[in-house]
């Protein structure tokens, strides 16, 4: 069953401060780690629980690139969102650091400087690819070219994305330099290699011999194709602007190697709380003169992080000395969107902080659905109608009416007195019930000690399962007149159920477990993992809530639904380059706006511009001006004497200090060409378009 740790180190990938949290991100490492650091709370062991934003890398130039800024600005802003998102979904770190901060930088570097000083790195000059035109190396990922092994053409200098091939940039075939979009050339260039191949046999031990049936078969599966294909050096620096500076004097503008920082950030953002807290960071990191005394280091990520958790990581703290090395790894595969993969860049996602917004005060029912669909083994998929269905079949049906049933007919038949039960001893049902609410108990305990978190939710819900069953079974509303005592034994014994509920729901459900002890006017967290093993968490004679007790989940309607699919919708068209729709308007809207159809008399260009030209037409009303910029797409001649719709109550404005009286109509085609629209029947000047 659970061995026990001195204490527990628990970290969640860095996420890259490159843009906002995802659901994706959520179900993969932070969901499942605030899980199991809830329960080890909850069984009240010393855990601490690190995270913090990864501000260095490709990732982050690619990005400040993109949007036309500093590096710097990309990761202030994206830190800050990030960091409260993290916040108003309840994630429970200890500390939320970053790997810009000072203290970063510096143990990174001491790092890097132990491990040359004992002389692990090997120095070579190798030549790499350079982007004469930007003047600059180029980081793995700024390289795109064709993969040599599946033919993909927008295959990226580490990795096919297409295939899945770890790759480095010289394998890429006609390789592009995103900076310039030209061919790079090579160029010599001296870096600092951690020799893996090296410790390769050392690997072989600690991983494949000692993890074997212990690690998950994803994590280790894929650790062992590694280790099979072999290990080769791997450079622990970059040429590059942005990073953790080299701390060797004859390695002028030279940067860390971004996953040789950031695992470290995990250290320093527990050097960082250990400053705050008047802590000993070393307890939480390095080994102690009697193992007995270790924490356990569990690191949680997805699995494209495994390599540099599993292999690279381990080596380096296993090179340099004196620290703890993981005991676990529980990676997750990946969850997709509606039948796609999430994509940052396609905008492919559900956004944490927009979910915050669109559904408040319904963490709960997120994390239920994350966690009953959590990607363990294998690849799974969110959809926003399973969503719905998860928490109108399950979170309402089972576990909120289970509650609320108990509550109000304590209310209404005991006063919302816990009721003394009547010879629980001999009561079979009773008996029944608590005896298979313990084989959940323990089903749970297991799957966690495991990280099987989907199994273990289930078994939590199993709980509840329990509890309508034995309600029903004992129909507390029709005793009540014929044998009041056995309504009160009923009532005692799903109270007690309740009470039970409200301990477990504190690892999967924290919102939902604080409601629960509302209704039961318990204060102060008084129930821990521990007393599951009693039937008594709550005392004859404990008053809870009375009267119209609110419920613990409410039904999420179809509109909701239909309005995140049209979103997606419109994300889809976007991608499409479909021009996504606007906004509900009123027909009193609409009506604001009086359109003719008009005869075009004259058309000009207008002098020194390339894009305008002006019109003279007959609206019916009168002959007006209407400036237009559709110089690109049409010749003057070819629209004299053509039928066109008129927007003319157009605010009059001045442009090229011509002053333009409305607007013609034209149709937008994908590519952003203007096509004319005209009626197919010639139709007198000023009709009416409605
Ligand atoms: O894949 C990522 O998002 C990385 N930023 C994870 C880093 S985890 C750790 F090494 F810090
Ligand atoms: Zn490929």
């Amino acid at each position: 069953m659970s061995e026990t740790y001195k204490r527990y180190t628990i970290t969640a990938a860095l996420p890259y401060a490159n843009g906002p949290l995802h659901i994706g991100h959520i179900a993969g490492a932070y969901l499942p780690s605030d899980t199991y650091v809830r329960y080890l709370r909850l069984r009240q062991r010393e855990v601490l629980y690190v995270c913090g934003s990864d501000e260095h890398g490709a990732a982050i130039t690619l990005r400040a690139k993109k949007e036309g800024t500093t590096p710097k600005a990309i990761v202030d802003k994206y830190h800050t969102l990030i960091k409260s998102t993290f916040e108003r979904f309840g994630i429970s770190f200890d500390i939320y650091h970053r790997t810009s901060e000072p203290i970063h930088h510096q143990t990174s570097q001491d790092i890097f400087k132990v491990l040359y000083e004992k002389g692990e790195f090997e120095e070579k000059e190798t030549e790499q690819y350079y982007d004469q035109t930007y003047k600059q190396f180029l980081a793995d990922r700024y390289i795109t070219g064709t993969c040599p092994k599946c033919g993909y053409e927008g295959a990226y200098g580490d990795q096919c994305e297409n295939c899945g091939t770890s790759l480095s940039p010289t394998d890429l075939i006609n390789p592009i330099s995103t900076l310039s979009g030209e061919p790079p050339v090579l160029r010599r260039t001296r870096h600092w290699y951690l020799p893996l191949d090296k410790y390769q046999p050392w690997l072989e031990k600690w991983l494949l011999e000692g993890k074997k049936g212990k690690w998950k078969n994803n994590v280790y599966g894929q650790c062992s194709a590694w280790l099979k294909a072999g290990l080769q050096p791997r450079s622990m620096t970059r040429d590059l602007d942005w990073g953790v500076d080299v701390p060797l004097p004859d390695a002028k503008g030279k940067k860390l190697y971004v996953w040789l920082d950031a695992p470290i950030g995990y250290i320093s953002a527990t050097k960082q709380w250990a400053l705050d807290h008047g802590k000993d960071w070393e307890l939480y990191w390095k080994t102690q003169p009697n193992p007995a005394d270790n924490s356990r280091l569990i690191h949680f990520i997805g699995k494209d992080n495994i390599v540099f958790h599993c292999i690279i990581f381990p080596t380096i703290l296993h090179a340099h000395g004196g620290f703890l090395l993981p005991d676990d790894v529980p990676a997750n595969e990946f969850l997709n969107l509606e039948g796609d993969k999430i994509s940052t860049s396609r905008n492919w996602a559900v956004w944490l902080h927009e979910y915050l917004d669109d559904f408040p005060n319904r963490r709960d029912e997120l994390r239920y659905t994350l966690t009953a669909i959590a990607p363990e083994t294998k690849d799974s998929e969110f959809t926003w109608k399973d969503f719905q269905a998860r928490n109108n079949n399950e979170l309402v049906k089972i576990l909120g009416n289970f509650v609320n049933r108990v509550v109000v007919l304590t209310s209404k038949y005991t006063e919302g007195v816990v009721p003394q039960p009547a010879k629980l001893a001999t009561n079979h049902a009773a008996i029944n019930a608590f005896a298979q609410i313990r084989t959940h108990i323990h089903q749970i305990e297991e799957s966690l000690e495991n990280f099987r978190f989907r199994e273990a939710q289930a078994e939590f819900m199993n709980i509840a399962r329990v509890g309508n069953g034995y309600l029903t079974e004992q129909e507390p509303w029709k005793s009540w007149k014929t044998e009041p005592e056995a309504t009160k034994t009923t009532l005692y014994v799903g109270l007690q159920i309740i009470a039970m509920l409200g301990v477990v729901a504190k690892i999967f459900l924290p919102d939902t477990a604080n409601k629960i002890f509302g209704l039961l006017q318990l204060d102060g967290d008084p129930l821990k993992w521990d007393d599951l093993g009693r039937e008594d968490l709550l005392q004859p004679g404990h008053q809870i809530f009375k009267g119209k007790a609110p419920l613990l989940f409410t039904n999420i309607e179809d509109a909701e639904i239909e309005q995140q699919l049209a979103k997606l919708e419109a994300t889809k068209q976007q991608n499409a380059g479909v021009e996504p729709p606007k906004p509900e308007i009123t027909f009193e809207d609409f009506g604001k706006m009086d359109i003719r159809i008009g005869t075009i008399l004259e058309a000009a260009r207008v002098p020194k511009t390339e894009k305008l030209l002006q019109f003279k037409v007959d609206t019916g009303l009168d002959q007006r001006t209407i400036i237009s910029g559709v110089a690109e797409y049409f010749e003057p001649e070819e629209l004299v004497g053509k039928q066109v719709p008129v927007l003319i109550n157009l605010k009059p404005r001045k442009i090229r200090g011509v002053l333009s009286q409305g607007m013609i109509l034209f149709a937008e085609d994908q590519d952003g060409r203007l096509k004319l629209i005209s009626p197919t029947v010639q139709t007198g000047a000023g009709a009416a378009v409605n």
